[in-house]
């Protein structure tokens, strides 16, 4: 039985899911495939993912594979109710409410490890947290992680010997973190502030904090905007690298001086606290587009301000030291509270990539040790391929000639 909203919101969800697959057309030829093959006969596998339209043709491509499916929300904000009540009427155990509390949303993610998954998926390692604690009754074959704190995490639990089967970081495929972090995360992001706030971006001071492969997207499109980019990174090669594409590069209290938008994509706790609150200007607006809410230390925040009121949907004004801190989305992902979340078109390969590591899982598994894995370059360069085919682009292929010149170690000046 799943936990949902509005059954009735089903339709317009229908409507949501068909138009995210227009833009999946990578996902859709691995469903035809699982269609015909059913590769994931009678495995339960247990998702614990934003409930977007986009995750939502993840799970209907799982399904098609023979898979049964649950599904819980991995960010409260981030559930598309209308999403929910459409998958639910598609045969997928949906646990999952807009603005649920947290109490109620480990409620769902417990109702989701009940069934007993074989294979679980995450988006910031909440499942196997939970398989690994509270809830190591159940076994499973190895589970998949979307995103780089879900990574994280799940290394440190490798090196601490506390992971007890294998995770493929799906992150960590080129086809997945060099496009849905960077053009994904880079696009949403700003969206979400621009919906936020309705600001004309252009000629402001934007502050990205953190220049990873989000944060590169984030500064990317604030500079294709209009924006002044200043960019605080503590990585020496990065910082370097943002200043040579010709942004400013300052510590963080400096950046926090002169930014009309700050921008926090570090996967790090109190990227912007106390320190950065006392010197920001009036009327500042602050967005986390990391994975937790961490990043800005709220309640630092809000133990020192004056008066808290909301001034519209998404938009917290904090009176701090007699000048106005605006706060989007609670702090929580701005990109998927304040918008609608990463591009159909990117979450494509990111999920052709889920798709397919569930299967690896299901194949290798026997073979497999508690580690993080990575899935093998083939598919990564496969779902480019077809990717690169599908919006129109051709791939150079190389002679014999030039592959054995590429090969060989003899050839020099001539
Ligand atoms: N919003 C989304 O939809 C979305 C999508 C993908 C990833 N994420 C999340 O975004 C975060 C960043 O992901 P990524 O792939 O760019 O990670 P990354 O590891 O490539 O980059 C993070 C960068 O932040 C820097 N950093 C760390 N602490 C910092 C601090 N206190 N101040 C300034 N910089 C700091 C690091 O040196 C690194 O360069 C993660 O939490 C990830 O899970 C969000």
């Amino acid at each position: 039985m799943s936990t949902i909203k509005d059954k009735n919101l089903a339709v317009v969800g229908q409507q949501e899911v068909e138009w995210a697959a227009r833009q999946m057309k990578v996902l859709e030829e691995i469903k035809t495939e699982f269609s015909n093959n059913k590769p994931l006969n009678g495995l339960n596998i247990g998702a614990c993912m934003h409930v977007t339209k986009e995750t939502a043709n993840l799970m209907l491509a799982l399904k098609a594979a023979g898979a049964n499916v649950a599904l819980c929300a991995s960010n409260p904000l981030s559930t598309k109710d209308s999403v929910a009540a459409y998958l639910a009427e598609n045969d997928v155990e949906v646990h999952a409410v807009h603005g649920v509390s947290n109490d109620e949303f480990f409620k769902h993610l417990n109702s989701v490890l009940d069934t007993k998954p074989d294979i679980t998926m995450d988006d910031g390692a909440d499942l196997v947290t939970l398989l690994l604690t509270d809830r190591s009754d159940i076994s499973v074959m190895g589970s998949m992680e979307e995103t780089t704190t879900g990574v994280i995490r799940l290394k440190s639990m490798e090196k601490n010997n506390k992971l007890r089967f294998p995770v493929v970081a799906v992150n960590d495929s080129d086809t997945k973190h060099l496009f849905d972090n960077r053009f994904g995360t880079g696009q949403s992001a700003m969206d979400g502030v621009v919906r936020a706030t309705d600001l004309l971006i252009a000629g402001l001071d934007v502050v990205v904090i953190g220049f990873g492969d989000c944060g590169k997207g984030v500064a990317e499109r604030a500079y294709g905007m209009g924006a002044k980019v200043t960019v605080v990174e503590p990585n020496s090669v990065r910082a370097l690298e943002a200043l040579m594409h010709g942004y400013e590069v300052k510590s963080s209290v400096n950046a926090a001086k002169i930014a009309d938008v700050i921008v926090s994509v570090t996967g790090n706790m109190h990227a912007l606290d106390k320190k950065h609150f006392d010197v920001m200007k009036d009327g500042v607006v602050l967005a986390n587009a990391g994975h937790f809410d961490v990043e800005i230390n709220l309640e630092a925040l809000k133990q020192d301000s004056a008066e808290v009121h909301r001034v519209r949907d998404h938009v917290e004004s904090y009176l701090y030291d007699g000048k106005e801190i605006l706060v989007l989305a609670e702090g929580r992902l701005v990109n998927l509270a304040a918008a609608t979340g990463h591009p159909a078109s990117v979450m494509d390969m990111s999920f052709a990539n889920q798709a397919l590591a569930a299967e690896w899982i299901k194949d290798n598994h026997e073979d497999l040790e508690p580690k993080v894995y990575t899935l093998p370059n083939e598919v990564d360069l496969k779902i480019a391929a077809t990717k690169l085919g599908l919006m129109g682009g051709e791939l150079e292929i190389l002679t014999k000639e030039q592959i054995e010149y590429l090969d060989s170690w003899e050839h020099g000046t001539s």
